[in-house]
């Protein structure tokens, strides 16, 4: 069972992760992350920090992904493993749609096609969605900022997230990311439980 968390930066899902850590723990999952669950993230967070081409970027997050896939997820999923992992492809599509834009012709399509035949989609992905001014007030001063962590890009990432769900709302759980951490948490965990109920009973029919 592969169950991802997204949202934009700022909406709390990496404290998210951690709380899990520790209210999931007698089901062993595997935590995970993206960028860099293997040593092809430090690339990805050199080409953030040198804000080097967009295309060079989204391949790279892309590289960091298969990296991902073939040493972490897959084998995990084939050990029978819950995975909870901090980010994962609907980064991709949420975020390089929007640095992408007037770079190529249709980003969303093109990220989708390069994940096409090989990535492994999520079970379930909670996302965390709150207002645009929350999420920029949790975050360091501007000036200390990755290139991402702009008004007008979260906006529009927070709106490509949202259409995401709207289009499968089967996959997608939102969550409201300005409740307290710990109702959040425990809602989340709550609702992961059920779900490997629920796929444990299918299987069993
Ligand atoms: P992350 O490590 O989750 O951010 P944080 O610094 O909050 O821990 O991700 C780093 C940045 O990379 C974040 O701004 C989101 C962005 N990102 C993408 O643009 N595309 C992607 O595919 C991924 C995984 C992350």
């Amino acid at each position: 069972m592969l169950i991802t968390l997204e949202g934009i930066d700022g909406s709390g899902k990496s404290t998210l992760h951690m709380e899990l850590q520790e209210l999931l723990a007698d089901l062993d999952p595997v935590f995970t992350r993206e960028p860099g669950a293997t040593w092809v993230g430090e690339s990805v967070r050199r080409a953030i920090a040198e804000h080097i081409d967009p295309v060079t970027e989204a391949t790279l997050f892309v590289a960091d992904h298969a990296a991902h896939i073939a040493k972490i997820i897959r084998p995990a999923l084939a050990d029978g493993k819950l995975v909870i992992s901090d980010r994962y492809s609907d980064s991709r599509y949420a975020y390089q749609a929007v640095t992408l834009q007037g770079v190529i012709p249709k980003p969303e399509e093109w990220l989708r096609a390069m994940h096409n035949g090989w990535s492994i989609v999520p079970d379930k992905t909670f996302l965390c969605v709150l207002p645009i001014d929350a999420a920029l007030a949790r975050l360091k001063p501007s000036n200390e900022r990755e290139h991402f962590e702009r008004r007008d890009i979260l906006e529009k990432v927070q709106d490509n997230y949202l259409e995401f769900a709207r289009a499968d709302p089967f996959r997608f759980i939102i969550v409201d990311a300005m409740k307290e951490k710990d109702e959040i948490a425990i809602f989340v965990a709550d609702s992961i439980r059920q779900i490997l109920r629920s796929s444990l009973s299918h299987r069993r029919l």
